[in-house]
């Protein structure tokens, strides 16, 4: 697939098929997030991957303690009989953080994201981001981030939803024109 195509193609995916994805496949998308740019390439950021179901399951237990009312609903509509899951039961969910003492941290991993979104959708795989474990959450979610991995001096600025997609996406919502000026 050419660069300019699997961005314009790309989509959020919240249904995913069990099916573990191939190593070689998983390399790819997390080659390609150490491979994004960032600020003064300090490569602050850290890439937990987590594939263990009890973590899961424990995670998105206390994540379901802590968001708001509308937020799980939400997550209730989009994940039908399956039941809460903040990463939509997703094979594998990768924390990305980095140390807030750096000025481009966020920026960094959101750089590092959006290139696993991409190598995953070329590589024929789904992803989503996932929000809830940062900003406040991530500290009151310490004890679950430190037993996988994640550095304590680190917040996560967002996580990575992976995995085979099961249903095509909602049609997208269109793109504003209005946000270009010459
Ligand atoms: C900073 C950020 C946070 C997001 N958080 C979530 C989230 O927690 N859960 C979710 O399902 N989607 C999340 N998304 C995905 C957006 O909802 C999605 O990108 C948007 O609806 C556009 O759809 P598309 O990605 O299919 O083009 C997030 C996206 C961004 C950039």
């Amino acid at each position: 697939m050419d660069a300019i195509e699997c961005i314009m193609t790309r989509r959020s995916v919240r249904s995913f098929k069990p099916d573990m994805p191939e190593k070689e496949k998983l390399n790819t998308v997390i080659e390609a997030a150490r491979y994004a740019p960032s600020g003064m390439s300090r490569q602050t950021w850290h890439f937990v991957v987590i594939t263990n179901k009890d973590w899961l399951a424990r995670m998105n237990e206390r994540v379901y303690g802590i968001v708001n009312p509308a937020s799980k609903d939400a997550n209730l509509e989009r994940n039908g009989a399956k039941g809460y899951s903040c990463n939509y039961h997703s094979p594998v969910f990768i924390v990305v953080s980095a140390d807030p003492a750096y000025g481009t941290s966020g920026d960094d991993c959101a750089c590092a994201l959006e290139n696993m979104f991409l190598a995953a959708h070329a590589v024929g795989l789904g992803s989503c981001w996932i929000n809830q474990l940062g900003k406040e959450n991530c500290e009151k979610l310490r004890d679950l981030l430190t037993e996988a991995g994640v550095p304590e001096k680190d917040m996560v600025y967002g996580c990575c939803a992976l995995g085979y997609p099961d249903a095509a996406p909602s049609p997208r919502k269109e793109r504003s024109d209005s946000v270009i000026y010459y």
